[in-house]
């Protein structure tokens, strides 16, 4: 099969193997498939090597636990597959992908017994943020989160964040930042973050958002920086009213929010606490 938009022929591992990425197949009664029931994890890497791999080795082991799938394989096992897959790939700055589902039983609701686990991972090639987005920043809307209740397992199921990011795609907008109960939660894909008065904020970590890798990082690199950081309920007049909006993800790193429900937020500009945390960031990564 020739899939669209990807290299057909980069070596993906699945189950033990590697095939190539057009050749790989999984069955129909995968639950992943039929039930969305399954985790995953996104590593960045740059120059060919993993950020931040013992955060992200620390919430796959989480997200497996939490939806009770128990593969036999230990941190040192996961560490080495995706090590292994990225040095195979040969790519530099890129992202290791990694997906973990229940398995494949007869289609039943409740855990099938004796199921073995699925286990898939691929590397592609990833887009750093570029000039402009760092020097004129993104776009958002503003959206009702309607999502489930267990935002915090970075589960498969991803139904509410497609339809969000489709939201902002239909408004001609990078993301969205979500609401729930006058509170913010998230984007489609990101952890959203408020400067008001020099005070970097972000929503607290529960089960309403996913703890992304760099919220913790984040939070570390203020620290470092002697910016002062809260983690409080953050609510809509509070977002009306920031001085700037930072976003965070593996793939976006961290941008400034310039525009909101088209608006300038702030000056219209990326902030000052936006730069210093650019900064910051971008000397972790060449210090790898
Ligand atoms: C819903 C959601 N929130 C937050 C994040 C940010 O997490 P990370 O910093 O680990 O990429 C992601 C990443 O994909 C996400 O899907």
């Amino acid at each position: 099969m020739m899939i669209p938009d990807v290299d057909n022929d980069s070596m993906v591992y699945l189950n033990g193997d590697y095939v190539r990425l057009g050749d790989a197949r999984i069955s129909v009664l995968d639950r992943g498939f039929i039930f969305g029931d399954g985790i995953y994890e996104v590593v960045p890497a740059y120059g060919g090597k993993p950020f931040l791999m013992q955060e992200h080795l620390a919430r796959l082991a989480r997200s497996l636990k939490a939806v009770r799938i128990d593969t036999g394989k230990t941190a040192a096992d996961w560490e080495h597959l995706i090590l292994d897959v990225l040095t195979r790939s040969g790519l530099d700055t890129c992202m290791a992908y990694l997906q973990v589902t229940r398995g494949v039983a007869k289609r039943e609701h409740a855990f099938p017994k004796n199921c073995r686990p699925t286990v898939f991972c691929m590397v592609s090639p990833m887009q750093r943020p570029d000039a402009a987005q760092r020097e004129q920043g993104l776009s958002a809307v503003s959206m009702p989160d309607e999502r489930w209740l267990h935002c915090e397992i970075k589960s498969v199921s991803l139904l509410g964040n497609v339809f969000a990011k489709q939201f902002a795609v239909d408004a001609g907008v990078d993301d969205v930042l979500q609401f729930r109960n006058g509170h913010l939660s998230e984007g489609s894909s990101s952890n959203i973050w408020v400067v008001k008065d020099q005070v970097l904020r972000a929503p607290v970590r529960d089960h309403l958002i996913l703890e992304g890798i760099r919220y913790g990082f984040l939070e570390r690199l203020a620290a470092q920086a002697e910016i002062a950081f809260e983690s409080r309920p953050i609510t809509r007049q509070e977002v009306d009213r920031a001085d700037e909006i930072l976003l965070t993800s593996a793939t976006k790193e961290v941008l400034p929010i310039t525009r909101l429900d088209g608006r300038p937020v702030g000056t219209g500009t990326p902030g000052p606490i936006y730069a210093r945390l650019r900064t910051a960031y971008d000397e972790a990564i060449a210090r790898l």
